[in-house]
């Protein structure tokens, strides 16, 4: 005998998820016709949703819709779902090119099912934005939560249960506490207060006095003297997952400004571990060849230096060396980082700072190169007060004079590695005298010694490196020798300057 069955088509309702993605009944379609016993395909379309989401399970059921009122009508497929026809895993996939991913469930009609319209639902477990796409597919089927649970345990009274010495919180560890911080109130669980000995858990285990609410509602917050900003930023590092503090590219890294807020209150707090990772951080970034320091504003840089002063010493100090490239090769304005510099007494970024200073005041007429003219002058501002300009004046010859030392004494190197010293030597002589006095060096104001010796390093390079002139170990310590020389000027740029000019 055949039983005749109307199957609506209804969308899947999603039990777990956070935002619906729905899925739909592709097979059979709406109105079809099913015996009693009879197998059928039931086609399950996942969308090509923009989120990723991961299926936890399936559940497809079939109900009787209710036959005796006027029209027969069905319940939501959210209240009753019926008789089960399958309860596993989804797993959708492409089979055709294009088209959408699916699966064909095979499934059977109850023997027993009534007769009559029925419908055909789906509920969908899945989790969303928990992977891309990409995860979900290469990791492990995701168990089903319930399977988790043992209902095997047997029955103790209560005096046979242990509280976990250390992961069993009691209130007062795991509320909240509520603090002000400029205008801004945060309520901050305790338990990240609390991970680890710092300021917060020195404060928060203080006795309380008996009816306090300091830190308990809105009314009485813990006032903080931090900025708003920085306070949430230190929030975001104690709330992180390791996946944000380990694999930041990946996970949106955290901005230069966040991190340093992050140095500055971890270290002001005493909360070691996040101090660390701030540090460790900002040294990577420091390095990078296209980290912060080589496109960051001066101010964000001057920044960057004030935090590692407190922190860290080797981070202050890789940064001051990742900064003088910076501040003399390009048209940063060195301000801000010299009063930073001022403040924590770093000679060397002053000098570099009131160098860079000088060089925009030195009027150098392309046109003397050519006549042989004496050393140019610095053509001060005339608001320029008295004393900083005789300052300037006085680097301005300390300079000339360093330069004319430097053309007469080329720098000088070991014989180390050269076959015939004397006759390298001589060539040397000949070759520095020749290119700092070219043209290219010539062009450089006179007090510019930077850049003149960089020009002239330039025209050695193209002549040295020519086959005969010179052997190549010669060649190689002589340019060495060139870098030091170089160094040490700019170690020594702030001896030229004395005391401390308004700029
Ligand atoms: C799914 O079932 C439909 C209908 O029976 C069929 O046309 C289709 O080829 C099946 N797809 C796969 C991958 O089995
Ligand atoms: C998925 O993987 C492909 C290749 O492995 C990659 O090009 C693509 O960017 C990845 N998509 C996401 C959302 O990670």
């Amino acid at each position: 005998m055949k039983l005749l069955f109307t199957i609506y088509l209804l969308v899947a309702f999603n039990a777990l998820s956070v935002l619906a993605q729905r899925a739909f009944i592709g097979l059979p379609t709406e109105g079809a016709t099913l015996t009693r016993g009879q197998t059928f395909t039931v086609q399950l379309v996942r969308p090509n949703s923009l989120q990723g989401s991961t299926e936890v399970g399936l559940i497809i059921g079939l109900a009787p819709c209710d036959l005796f009122g006027p029209t027969p009508t069905c319940a939501s497929p959210q209240s009753r779902i019926g008789s089960i026809l399958f309860n596993g895993d989804y797993k959708p996939q492409f089979h055709e090119q294009p088209g959408r991913p699916y699966q064909n469930f095979t499934v059977k009609v109850p023997a027993e099912f009534p007769t009559g319209q029925a419908q055909l639902s789906t509920a969908r477990f899945h989790l969303v934005g928990i992977s891309n796409l990409n995860d979900s597919e290469k990791r492990r089927p995701r168990p089903n939560p319930l399977d988790l649970i043992n209902i095997n345990l047997p029955h103790v009274p209560e005096t046979g249960l242990t509280h976990d010495d250390e992961y069993y919180k009691d209130e007062s560890d795991t509320g909240f506490c509520i603090f002000r911080v400029e205008n801004t109130l945060f309520k901050v669980h305790k338990c990240y207060l609390l991970r680890e000995p710092s300021i917060f858990s020195d404060l928060l285990s203080l006795p309380c006095i008996q009816g306090s609410k300091e830190g308990l509602c809105d009314e009485w917050p813990i006032t903080l003297s931090d900025t708003a900003e920085q306070f949430r930023d230190l929030l975001w590092v104690l709330y992180a997952t390791p996946a944000q503090l380990l694999l930041t590219e990946q996970y949106g890294a955290p901005s230069t400004e966040r991190i340093l807020n992050i140095a500055q209150l971890a270290n002001k707090y005493c909360i070691a571990s996040y101090e660390i990772w701030a540090i460790k951080r900002l040294s990577v970034l420091a390095q990078s060849p296209t980290g912060f320091l080589r496109h960051a504003s001066p101010e964000l840089c001057a920044r960057a230096l004030e935090v590692a002063s407190l922190v860290d010493e080797d981070l202050q100090n890789l940064l001051i060396h990742r900064l003088i490239p910076r501040m003399l090769w390009s048209t940063i304005d060195c301000k801000p980082i010299l009063a930073v510099a001022k403040r924590l007494n770093i000679p060397v970024l002053q000098g570099i700072a009131y160098y860079k200073e000088l060089l925009k005041y030195e009027r150098h007429e392309k046109w003397n190169v050519w006549r042989g003219a004496g050393p140019s002058e610095p053509q001060f501002p005339e608001d320029m007060d008295e004393k900083t300009c005789e300052g300037f004046m006085a680097a301005h010859n300390s300079l000339v004079r360093l330069w004319e030392g430097l053309r007469v004494s080329p720098p000088r190197f070991s014989a180390d590695g050269c076959s015939d010293h004397s006759m390298c030597m001589q060539s040397w002589r000949e070759m520095w005298t020749s290119a700092t006095g070219s043209i290219p060096t010539q062009r450089h104001a006179s007090a510019d010694v930077l850049g003149r010796l960089r020009a002239t390093m330039i025209v050695l390079k193209k002549r040295m490196y020519e086959p005969h002139v010179m052997p190549l170990e010669c060649t190689m310590a002589a340019m060495e020798s060139i870098a030091s020389v170089r160094e040490s000027i700019v170690e020594g740029l702030r001896d030229h300057f004395h005391g401390e000019l308004n700029v």
